[in-house]
């Protein structure tokens, strides 16, 4: 019996074995708001590095797999293994080199200026003392900074662009292809003819992974030969996507619905915040959760110690927990854990998510509830250890009661401050609902719609937790009597 129980199981192991062969896959990270090269249609990520990729994929039987995040952190991405390639449209400069390897080069590109129709600005030289937007961490970036001034940093091209068509700017320096496509979804825009940088492009790998290089670089080569490159680059380069976009002389009414067909309804946009939404609730859920559990067992600890004396060493570490979480901001804890925690393990980002919005939620928790602690009269557990109850009893039944009670409306506070917080996702490239907005608003352009409609929900979802918070409180009051 044993001996078929056990060749089963190897059989199952074998099988399981073999299908990760099958399935073995090809992470690409990127920035996913540049087209020609990546950009969204629908929920997808397409354009000319992701067709590449996923070409190199096919020919190399890996199963590709594409992933958004912000165009600063695709490098330590490949740096740190969370990812085997980073195609973002990025420009091999010295700098890079040494983080990095380069691929071969497969596009070549310019840093150009965009402007506003009307603008007096017709070079390089207007550019001094001028508000000049550019894309955080890019070679437009590090031109401007360099040689012209501190830029304003947005955190992709088609945030600046927006801005700029609001007025906010007067012009921006962006690659010459996305510059195109982002002009020419806005008419009153255009690119200046004199190019500041002439830039080739190429994908980064790991300095660790030299026959991952040695593989791009042979299957580009080969698509370089066969024609496929040139294929792919004309086939994105030629279809700029058409816009929606209200005649000059359209009724407010009809403007506005205009507006809101382009920025919900139109390629299923909508699904990027129903699917954020998602998102956000998980990880907001099993945040609190584990919050409240870290929380109540540092409190414990900590009021433990302050009452008894016990527990000496834990309350040292429980005080280092809440000095160091309480003295950091979220994005980098989360950022931390994501890039160096769980830099070399395969994770989902919603663990991580849940991960560092729990560890830093419960720091919040353990001292609102140790307040709670406190805030009960000491004769209560002397009442209690008088009639016969151990310590653990009394703080169970009589203390901990009490103690939550009091501080239900401090914890509901709480909650709606970390339900908030996960907004920040984004930066770990998890698409939630901050971030489904963000991806709606560099494919439209529309500031407006998009973040009232994120506000709106969040606005909705915290009523709801209010009203639920109230109506637990009423039920503990009416339990009281
Ligand atoms: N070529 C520029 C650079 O390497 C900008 C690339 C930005 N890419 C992107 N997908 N947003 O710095």
């Amino acid at each position: 019996m044993i001996r078929y129980t056990l060749l089963v199981l190897i059989g199952l192991l074998v099988t399981a074995c073999g299908e990760r062969e099958v399935q073995k896959s090809l992470t690409m990270v990127t920035e996913a708001t540049f087209p020609p090269y990546e950009f969204y249609r629908g929920s997808e990520i397409v354009g000319i590095d992701a067709d590449i990729v996923r070409e190199v994929a096919r020919r190399n039987n890996l199963k590709p797999v594409i992933e958004d995040m912000s165009f600063d952190s695709v490098i330590t991405a490949v740096q740190s293994g969370k990812a085997d390639v980073a195609a973002s449209g990025i420009t091999v400069t010295e700098d890079r080199k040494k983080q990095i390897d380069f691929t071969r080069s497969y596009a070549t590109a310019q840093q150009v200026i965009i402007v506003p129709k009307d603008s007096r600005i017709c070079g390089v030289e207007g550019l001094q003392g001028i508000r000049l937007g550019v894309q955080h961490g890019t070679t437009g970036d590090l031109y401007v900074t360099e040689h012209i001034g501190q830029p304003e940093r947005f955190s992709n091209g088609a945030l600046a662009v927006a801005a700029l068509a609001a007025g906010k700017l007067d012009a921006v320096v962006l690659d010459s292809a996305p510059a195109k496509e982002h002009v020419s979804g806005n008419p009153n825009l255009q690119i200046l003819p004199e190019a500041l940088t002439t830039e080739e492009y190429a994908m980064a790998i790991s300095k660790n992974r030299p026959e991952l290089l040695e593989m791009f670089n042979r299957t580009l080569e080969a698509m370089e030969a066969d024609g496929t490159l040139a294929r792919i680059t004309e086939t994105y380069m030629n279809a700029s996507p058409e816009k929606e976009t209200a005649g000059e002389h359209a009724g407010l009414w009809e403007r506005i619905c205009t507006a809101f067909y382009t920025n919900f309804v139109k390629d299923d946009r909508w699904s990027y915040l129903v699917n954020g939404f998602v998102v956000t609730i998980e990880i907001s859920l099993a945040a609190v959760a584990l919050g409240v559990m870290l929380g109540f067992l540092v409190a414990v600890i900590r009021s433990t110690h302050d009452l008894t004396g016990r527990f000496r060493v834990l309350n040292v570490l429980c005080h280092a927990y809440l000095t160091v979480i309480r003295g950091t901001p979220v994005v980098v804890q989360l950022l931390i854990i994501y890039f160096v925690i769980f830099g070399s393990v395969d994770v989902s980002k919603v663990l991580v998510a849940i991960v560092a919005f729990g560890v830093n939620s419960g720091a919040y928790v353990a001292e609102i509830i140790r307040s709670g602690i406190m805030s009960v009269d000491r004769g209560q557990m002397e009442a209690g250890r008088s009639l016969g109850l151990s310590y653990g009893c009394t703080m169970r039944s009589v203390i901990l009661p009490q103690a939550l009670k009091n501080v239900l409306p401090a914890l509901g506070n709480e909650f709606i401050v970390l339900l908030k917080e996960t907004s920040v996702c984004g930066y770990i490239a998890l698409q939630d609902l901050t971030k489904g907005g963000d991806i709606i608003r560099s494919q439209t352009y529309d500031a407006f719609l998009p973040l009232l409609a994120v506000a709106l929900i969040y606005l909705i979802l915290v009523v709801c937790l209010s009203w639920l918070l109230k109506k637990f409180e009423l039920r503990l009051k009416k339990n009281e009597r």
